[in-house]
């Protein structure tokens, strides 16, 4: 099975191409320098070319705060170019699996948001990824496949893990927001997923994160647990306020992955186990 695969240098991009490979996909995935996914003539004659099996979106505008200013920037990869995708994908009779974010709610709800869950982004990044799902829905309805994930974290980029490893052993006290809950979702899992479901030929939007919801400070706690390293810092449970940025975030964003479950035939790794398993990769890359 042949699969396109754009934004190969990211964060989940990064954790795709390994474990496809592994798996005997055929995989061509054209850096940003090669194929800006803006090109919408450029997409479709890239795409006529290789004539993948499958292509799998992972590229992004993923700078929520400089989206704020930038909206045009934002909406040109996260909306703009998934529509050109999608078109691609159904002149050329290829399916598109998108990726998208919990960032499309607004946090105002009490428990897990399902695919079924009304949007209402309250930043630019979401705005321009949920105008992404709207674009691909409407040129390939419920074939598309359209894969909403939350908080992301894995060894390749930066991410919320690396910044508090790297901060535990420079400070001596560390403020972390306590009323924003997520679900930190370990990108290796992910990208396991995402191949399970390029043999699986449903469509329609799924919800892909972790099991369990946390706070940013339990989650650092967490982190400081588990990486074992000569580390004095005190962790401070300080509100989101604290810490004003230009965009805002969902105070609340877990989403249920019930349907995903079904489908796959397994629940989603648990947060935690999935912090072991990157705390795992930074050793193993380390030669601990
Ligand atoms: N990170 C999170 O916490 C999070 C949470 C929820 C959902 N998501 C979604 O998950 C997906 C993967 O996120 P990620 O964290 O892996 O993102 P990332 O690390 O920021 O990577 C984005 C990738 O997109 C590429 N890209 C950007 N603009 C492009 C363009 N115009 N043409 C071609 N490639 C382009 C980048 O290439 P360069 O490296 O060359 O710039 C990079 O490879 C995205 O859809 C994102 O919205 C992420």
């Amino acid at each position: 099975m042949k699969i396109l695969l754009f934004g190969r240098s990211g964060q989940l991009g990064s954790e795709i191409v390994p474990r496809a490979e592994k798996l005997h996909f055929d995989v061509v995935s054209p850096v940003l320098s090669e194929l800006d996914i803006t090109d919408e003539q450029g997409v479709e004659s890239f795409v006529a070319q290789v004539k993948p099996d499958i292509i799998l979106n992972c590229a992004a505008y993923t700078a929520v705060d400089d989206a704020e200013e930038d909206r045009p920037g934002a909406f040109s990869v996260n909306a703009s170019a998934p529509r050109y995708l999608a078109q691609a994908a159904k002149k050329s009779g290829t399916r598109l699996i998108h990726l998208s974010t919990d960032y499309v709610f607004d946090g105002s709800a009490k428990e897990p948001y399902t695919e079924e869950s009304p949007t209402l982004p309250i930043n630019v990044y979401g705005e321009s990824k949920l105008a992404g799902e709207q674009g691909i829905l409407e040129v390939l309805g419920d074939s598309a496949t359209i894969v909403r994930t939350s908080s992301l974290h894995g060894q390749h980029g930066a991410n919320f893990v690396h910044t508090m490893l790297e901060l535990f052993a420079l400070k001596e006290t560390l403020s972390v927001v306590t009323d924003q809950i997520m679900s930190p979702t370990w990108a290796g899992w992910l990208a396991g997923v995402l191949l399970d479901l390029c043999r699986i030929k449903e469509g329609g939007i799924y919800h892909a994160c972790s099991g369990g919801a946390v706070s940013w400070f339990d989650f650092a706690q967490e982190i400081l647990r588990l990486a074992d390293g000569d580390f004095s810092v005190e962790l401070e449970p300080v509100p989101a306020s604290t810490f004003p940025r230009p965009a805002a975030r969902p105070a609340y964003s877990v989403m249920s992955c019930d349907k995903l479950t079904k489908l796959l035939g397994r629940a989603p790794l648990s947060w935690n186990d999935g912090l072991q398993r990157h705390l795992r990769d930074i050793k193993r890359l380390k030669g601990e």
